[in-house]
C-alpha cells in the first residue's frame, strides 16, 4: 500500500478572478465596474490535485512558491484540502506565479505572471515522493520552463518506479505545440487535452485525424469537449459523454477536474465509460461556482447528480 495515490508536479499560482457581463478593459486610464471580484486557489496542476481530494484519493503535491503572500495562501489552502505539501518549496529568489481571469459568461481571458512556474527546477523536486505513489500527475508542461527539459527523464523513472502517469499540458502560450511534448508522451498512460490542445499537438485539424496520431503515442486520451462534454480513445476505441446541464457560473477549472475525475476512475481500474462519466460529471460541477474549487464535487454528489441527470 503506497501512501498517496497521487503524487501531482505542477504550478502553484493563486487567480484573481474578474467576473461580470462586460470585463474587457479599457485603457485610457478608464474605470468600468464589474459584479465580482474574488482570490481563489489557482493554477491547473493544483485545481486538478484539490479535484482529486475531494473525490477522496490521498494527494501530494511537487511545485514552488515564492516567500510571499500568495505563496502562502495557496499553500495554506491546499493543507486545508488534505492535500500534503510538504514536498513543495519556498523558494525566496523568485515571487509565485498569479493570474488574473477576466471572466464574462460565455469567455474569458487569462493574464498569467508566471514566477516560480517558470522557474521550478528539477533539483527543487523531492524524487523520493516517486517511491511513496501510485500515480503521477503533471499539469500545465508548457508553463514549467526550467523543468520541462528534465520531464521524460522523470517520467521514465516514474515508469520504471511502477507508477501509472497522467498529463494535460494546458495551453501553449508560445503556441509551438512542442517543446519536447514528443519526448514525453511515450512516457504516459493517460492524456487529457481539450479538443483544441488536441489538435494542436497532433497537427492535425480533425479531431479523429487528430486521436488517431495521438494513439500511436499514447494508450489512453480523454479529450474535454467544453459544452459539448468529452470523449476518450482507447484501443481503437471511443465513448462519448455529453456534460451534465447545470448554470454555469464560472468555468475556470473545468478542464482540470475533469481530470480529476478520470483519473480517479483510471486509479479504480474503472471502465472508460465509466472513468469518462465520472470526469465530465466533475467538470460540470466545477462550474457552478466562481472559481477552479469552490463547486468540486464529491463523489456521492457526482454520482447523485449523474443518476438525476439519467446518466
Ligand atoms: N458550459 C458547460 N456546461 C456544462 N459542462 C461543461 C461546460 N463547460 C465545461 N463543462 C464540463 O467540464 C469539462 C471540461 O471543461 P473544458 O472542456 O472547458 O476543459 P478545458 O478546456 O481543459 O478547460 P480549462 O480551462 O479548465 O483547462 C467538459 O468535458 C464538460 O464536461
Ligand atoms: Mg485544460
Amino acid at each position: 500500500m503506497k501512501e498517496f495515490d497521487l503524487l501531482v508536479i505542477g504550478e502553484i499560482n493563486p487567480d484573481l478572478i474578474l467576473r461580470g457581463q462586460d470585463v474587457t478593459p479599457a485603457f485610457g486610464q478608464a474605470e468600468k465596474l464589474i459584479e465580482d471580484a474574488a482570490l481563489t486557489i489557482g493554477s491547473s496542476s493544483v485545481i486538478m490535485a484539490c479535484g482529486a481530494a475531494r473525490l477522496g484519493l490521498k494527494v501530494a503535491f511537487i511545485g514552488a512558491v515564492g516567500d510571499d503572500e500568495f505563496g502562502r495562501f495557496m499553500l495554506d489552502q491546499m493543507g486545508q484540502r488534505g492535500i500534503d505539501t510538504s514536498a513543495c518549496v519556498v523558494d525566496p529568489a523568485v515571487p509565485t506565479g498569479m493570474s488574473v481571469i477576466l471572466s464574462r459568461p460565455d469567455d474569458r481571458a487569462i493574464l498569467t505572471f508566471s514566477g516560480t512556474m517558470s522557474t521550478l527546477t528539477i533539483d527543487q523536486i523531492d524524487q523520493g515522493m516517486l517511491a511513496r505513489a501510485r500515480h503521477l500527475h503533471l499539469g500545465s508542461f508548457f508553463l514549467l520552463d526550467a523543468l520541462r527539459p528534465e520531464l521524460p527523464a522523470l517520467f521514465a523513472r516514474a515508469k520504471a518506479a511502477g507508477l501509472s502517469t497522467s498529463l494535460d499540458t494546458n495551453w501553449d502560450p508560445q503556441e509551438r505545440w512542442d517543446s519536447g511534448l514528443s519526448q514525453l508522451l511515450p512516457h504516459i498512460d493517460l492524456f487529457l487535452p481539450n479538443e483544441a490542445e488536441a489538435k494542436l499537438i497532433a497537427g492535425k485539424d480533425d479531431l479523429e485525424q487528430a486521436l488517431s496520431r495521438l494513439a500511436e503515442m499514447v494508450p489512453t486520451i480523454a479529450v474535454k469537449l467544453g459544452a459539448e462534454g468529452g470523449l476518450v480513445r482507447h484501443q481503437g476505441q471511443e465513448w462519448r459523454q455529453p456534460p451534465l446541464p447545470v448554470a454555469v457560473v464560472d468555468t475556470t477549472g473545468a478542464g482540470d477536474s475533469f481530470d480529476a475525475g478520470f483519473v480517479y476512475g483510471f486509479l479504480n481500474s474503472w471502465s472508460q465509460a465509466a472513468s469518462l462519466k465520472l470526469a465530465c460529471a466533475c467538470g460540470s460541477l466545477s462550474t457552478r461556482a466562481s472559481g477552479g474549487t469552490g463547486a468540486q464535487p464529491t463523489l456521492i454528489e457526482a454520482r447523485h447528480a449523474l443518476a438525476r441527470s439519467g446518466f
